[in-house]
């Protein structure tokens, strides 16, 4: 028999990220992927956009490429259309996700699809193994009534990717990473506490109110990233009225890591090669 102990997992790392300009002059909030804010591996880098003034995203991001990494896109509100040099093309709904594999290479923008009003979402950049980061690009679109949400006392999950304990499962396949993403909106006092694989990175990203995590006395106040420690379970708790906040964790890849702008392979070498191919049209 063994005896099974909960640890909950400690936020090790807090941070209200930097204000960057992206694309052709997006202003965002960049929570992961700085020298303050490091990667944790699988996942390279993390944008939140969030603003009610259109002068902040109109710009959007104009044609660019991306190889050997996955994007994924998360809007809360507003609108935002996709468009790549192989024909593939949508708009993504708030409430909607896209989770693109970028692979071997595509060249795409990205725009808002209005000219006034909120832009709100999130922008992850999720790293692929080795053997797959010359794999076919490939996309998984799924609008609002397509996400399934769990409830549960005084809170509600939208499963975008991985399972929860209580069996709701995400539309989303992540096999490469076993890559979980949730949407958490806690009302005020309320707990979510679910077990989390031991061996897979996690980090909570509070944007709305005020949580606590485990038994970390401090509240975290939005907009703020708090990367996890060790630990076989996860506990958020609304600190001061309701809250909102991501979850997401995966199993790290502990490879080599190249990264050069729109391009994460695991050399040098395999840097040049991107930059030969994509100046050759070869995306
Ligand atoms: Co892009």
């Amino acid at each position: 028999m063994s005896t099974a102990t909960t640890v909950l997992r400690k936020p090790v790392r807090v941070t209200s990220g930097e204000l960057a300009s992206d694309g052709a002059g997006v202003r965002l909030r960049r929570l992961m992927g700085t020298p303050h804010s490091p990667s944790i591996d699988p996942f390279l880098m993390l944008d939140c956009f969030d603003t009610p003034d259109a002068n902040d995203y109109l710009a959007g991001f104009p044609d660019h490429p991306h190889r050997g990494f996955e994007t994924v896109t998360y809007m809360l509100a507003g609108r935002m259309r996709h468009r790549d040099n192989h024909g593939h093309e949508g708009v993504i709904e708030p409430g909607g996700v896209q989770w693109m594999t970028a692979g071997r290479g595509i060249v795409h923008s990205e725009m808002p699809e209005q000219t006034e009003g909120l832009m709100r979402g999130f922008q992850l950049w999720v790293n692929l193994p080795a053997r797959l980061k010359m794999t076919a690009p490939a996309y998984q679109e799924y609008g609002p009534e397509r996400i399934p949400v769990e409830a549960r006392d005084g809170v509600t999950v939208k499963v975008i990717a991985g399972r929860t304990s209580r069996g709701t499962a995400g539309p989303i396949a992540t096999a490469a990473t076993e890559a979980f993403y949730f949407d958490i909106a806690l009302e005020p006092g309320a707990s979510f506490v679910e077990p989390v694989e031991p061996a897979h990175s996690a980090f909570a990203v509070v944007y709305e109110g005020a949580l606590r995590i485990g038994e970390h006395p401090q509240a975290i106040r939005a907009v703020a990233l708090a990367a996890l420690g060790d630990g076989d379970a996860v506990a958020l708790t609304a600190a001061e009225g309701p809250a909102r906040a991501l979850l997401i964790g995966g199993r790290p890849l502990r490879e080599p890591v190249a990264w050069y702008g729109p391009f994460v392979m695991n050399t040098a070498r395999e840097i040049v090669q991107a930059m030969h191919d994509y100046q050759a049209g070869r995306f």
